[in-house]
């Protein structure tokens, strides 16, 4: 399928150029308090309804002036076309020639008839095959579900086959099912497994193997140890094939392991975007096929609204354009996520590797270098424990971190007294953050304030909502990887070390340090046994 690339790269704009000027006139010296006294309509104008999910993006270092730059940055870097070309399913990852198709994974499926003319094959064909792994899917989650002697389920994968199942399953704990403990393992450290093995029982236990390609070596290790474990136990080759499945697109290698139940997947779904493929399998036996099917749908929703919804109110849009004025204009090297819900504990690790292995790069689409930095660094704790660890630095230190609050209206179902005291805690910091206090006779105790932070507020933690958030960063990264005309789908940056550890493990065992540096050959030397 042949594909030409419709960006324009960011600093080619004329709008960059205009941007630039903007920033060192009005940008560099904007104050949040100021602009909300001379704008009494402030939140209004910078606070927005999206599916599921509402934002506040009053308390950024943004005016209308800022934004209607940044909308005219979007236009002019082509990222309506861009975005278009990828829900049609052309192969916009490059270099590994593959479209990028999560989105189809929640489409739902067409009506027998009158099926869409003008989509492409892929997306047609695609579309087909993605209900028949979801049905077969779903239906084999409920059995499992509904199989009282599996008492525990163990997935074993690592990114994006463990980051986010395990961030819904922890998210949608209310709604687990109750007889159904979910583990998931992804360390190389046989201390991960191991001490999870010593309290499980064979018989007991339904291990997935969840690895799009089936040779990440943590996730073979790991899977290995699992099958010695369970022979070990009297489990029998036969028996095996009751307790072991595998998620992944590489078919033949599961078989090869021994693993007769087997669901599939594409190589148009990225590792880090797979969570609503058969990757998702440990979601659905967790919540079941009706709670899985309003995950699907509370994206699906998302998906609408980045598709159709004109710039100026296009949430991921709207994020991905903070994000690229913060990093390339103020120079702000990292984003702090703040969750104030213990369910949503695993995002920030999840948005690590959704929004860094995505955008961490340093060439554009064709490989030329760029003169200008790309994703952000991307952590944080979830509320209110991050308040008691790092918070110091974002209200004082000399770095300004810009800061993401996120909140549920609603609590979970433990303890929902104690919800009103979260909230108010992350009402608290973006208003001191943004606020500050001055003190005339303590720098000590003094703060400036004028500190950035958006708000995004769901409803509650159900499928749906959750559904939603995850696709409003998928097509926010999307978006800031369109306007820096990088690559967000492929990953090599994680190649070389893979190399070097194959080389230098069994150095290990015979204590060679030919050809090594000096500093690698004196620690292996410390390391050898
Ligand atoms: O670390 C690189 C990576 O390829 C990720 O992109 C991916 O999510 C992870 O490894 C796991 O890969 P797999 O699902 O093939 O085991």
């Amino acid at each position: 399928m042949s594909f030409s690339d419709p960006r324009t790269r960011c600093d080619r704009t004329g709008a960059w150029a205009a941007l630039r000027a903007h920033y060192e006139r009005a940008g560099r010296g904007f104050d949040l308090r100021a602009a909300f006294a001379q704008d009494a309509q402030r939140f209004e104008r910078f606070s927005q309804q999206a599916p599921h999910v509402f934002a506040d993006l009053s308390k950024n270092l943004i005016d209308a002036p800022t934004e209607t730059l940044l909308l005219e940055l979007a236009r002019e870097c082509g990222l309506e076309a861009y975005r278009d070309a990828m829900f049609a399913g052309a192969p916009i990852n490059n270099t590994e020639q593959r479209a990028a198709m999560h989105w189809l994974l929640r489409k739902p499926a067409p009506a027998q008839s009158g099926q869409v003319q003008t989509a492409t094959n892929i997306v047609v064909n695609g579309l087909r095959d993605v209900h028949a792994t979801l049905d077969a899917m779903l239906q084999l989650a409920e059995q499992v579900r509904a199989d009282e002697a599996i008492t525990d389920i163990v997935n074993i994968g690592i990114g994006g086959s463990d980051l986010g199942p395990a961030m819904v399953v922890k998210a949608l704990d209310d709604l687990r099912h109750p007889a159904k403990r979910l583990h998931f393992v992804s360390n190389v450290d046989g201390m991960e497994l191991g001490s999870l093995l010593r309290g499980l029982r064979p018989e007991r236990t339904l291990f997935l193997i969840a690895s799009k390609t089936f040779t990440t070596l943590e996730t073979m290790t790991n899977a290995h140890a699992a099958r010695d474990w369970f022979l070990a136990q009297g489990g029998s080759q036969e028996r095996l094939t009751r307790h072991f499945y595998a998620l992944t697109t590489n078919l033949e290698a599961a078989a090869e392991f021994g693993i007769t139940t087997t669901l599939g997947f594409w190589d148009w779904v990225g590792g880090r975007y797979s969570l609503w493929s058969a990757i998702g399998l440990p979601i659905a036996i967790a919540i079941g096929a009706q709670g899985f099917r309003e995950l699907l749908a509370g994206a699906h929703a998302m998906d609408a609204h980045f598709c159709s919804a004109p710039l100026a109110s296009n949430l991921p849009v709207r994020l991905a354009l903070l994000d690229l004025w913060y990093r390339n204009f103020f120079g702000f090297t990292s984003r702090s996520m703040a969750p104030y819900s213990h369910g949503l504990r695993r995002l920030p690790a999840y948005l690590q590797q959704l929004e860094m292995e995505s955008n961490g790069k340093g060439v554009d689409a064709q490989g030329a270098p760029l003169p200008y930095a790309t994703s952000p660094v991307i952590w944080g704790e979830p509320g209110t424990n991050g308040q008691h660890a790092f918070f110091q630095m974002i209200h004082q230190g000399p770095d300004v971190v810009p800061v993401e609050f996120i909140a549920l209206r609603e609590g979970g179902r433990d303890l929902p007294g104690q919800h009103p005291r979260l909230v108010a805690n992350a009402l608290a910091q973006a208003r001191a953050l943004m606020t500050g206090r001055p003190h005339e006779d303590c720098g000590h105790r003094s703060f400036s304030g004028n500190r950035p932070s958006s708000f995004l507020l769901l409803e509650r933690l159900d499928p749906a909502s959750l559904g939603a958030l995850i696709a409003l960063y998928e097509h926010r990264v999307f978006a800031s990887g369109a306007l820096w005309g990088i690559n967000s789908f492929d990953q090599w940056g994680v190649e070389l070390g893979k190399t070097i550890a194959r080389d230098l493990e069994p150095r290990l065992a015979t204590g060679d340090t030919e050809g090594l540096d000096a500093s690698t050959a004196g620690l292996l030397r410390r390391l050898a046994s």
